[in-house]
């Protein structure tokens, strides 16, 4: 049984230091405590939000985007850059109409475009270049993303992956699942490939974010 490598106080201390945020955000966080459900949190929201500013994206592509708590986080940083759009996809009509539900009370109807179906399919069909992709998908896909991400992202553009540390299933050795491979295979992609400068954000459970050289 792998041990999380991420101590629950560093995990507390880093989502203790995200400002206080709107109700309806709240709202999401507490379904996901009761329901034990994976969103993202608040630590890794607010690192995608910062992200979004700094590039001054316009465009993103979510994979995996459960009832859009991780896609309030793009949607916020894209209004604040003056307006675009953020793609919303999950294969579950159930979260994707939760999904516009809590997004519609945050005010981002304008902004976020709804898809369900298979996420890497949904961006292979999409019209890019996309200035920030966030992958959340089965980790068993992860590897099978890479290429599509690397074919629809800007120069310039960031690649965002989460569940890097995968739980600290990673290091051990003695779990060959798919869901663990789809993870260190999708690592060895990103970091020996020239096309991607990448690093591992050791946030909640690890964000690799990767710059698409150009
Ligand atoms: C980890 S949750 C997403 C959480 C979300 N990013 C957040 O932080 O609010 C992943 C969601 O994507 C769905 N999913 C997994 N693989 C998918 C795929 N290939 N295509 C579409 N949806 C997928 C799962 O069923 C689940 O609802």
């Amino acid at each position: 049984m792998a041990v999380d490598p991420i101590p629950a106080q560093v995990r507390e201390y880093l989502d203790s230091l995200v400002p206080e945020r709107p109700p309806e955000l709240r709202a999401m966080e507490a379904h996901a405590e009761e329901a034990g459900f994976p969103i993202v949190g608040p630590a890794s929201g607010q690192m995608c939000y910062l992200l979004t500013r700094l590039v001054g994206a316009r465009r993103v592509f979510e994979l995996g985007s459960g009832y859009g708590y991780s896609t309030a986080w793009f949607a916020r940083g894209v209004k604040e850059n003056g307006g675009g759009e953020v793609h919303h996809v999950v294969w579950d009509e159930g979260l994707s109409q939760r999904a516009r539900r809590h997004l519609s009370a945050l005010g981002f109807d304008g902004i976020v475009r709804y898809h369900v179906g298979e996420a890497v399919h949904a961006l292979r069909e999409a019209e890019g270049p996309f200035d920030i992709l966030f992958i959340d998908i089965d980790k068993q896909q992860y590897p099978d993303s890479i290429p599509v991400a690397k074919d629809k992202l800007r120069p310039g553009g960031i690649l965002i992956i989460d569940n890097m540390l995968w739980h600290g299933a990673i290091f051990d050795e003695s779990d060959q699942s798919p869901a663990t491979q789809g993870v260190r295979q999708a690592t060895r992609l990103l970091t020996s490939d020239p096309a991607w400068t990448s690093t591992l954000v050791p946030i909640r459970d690890g964000l690799i974010v990767a710059l698409r050289n150009g």
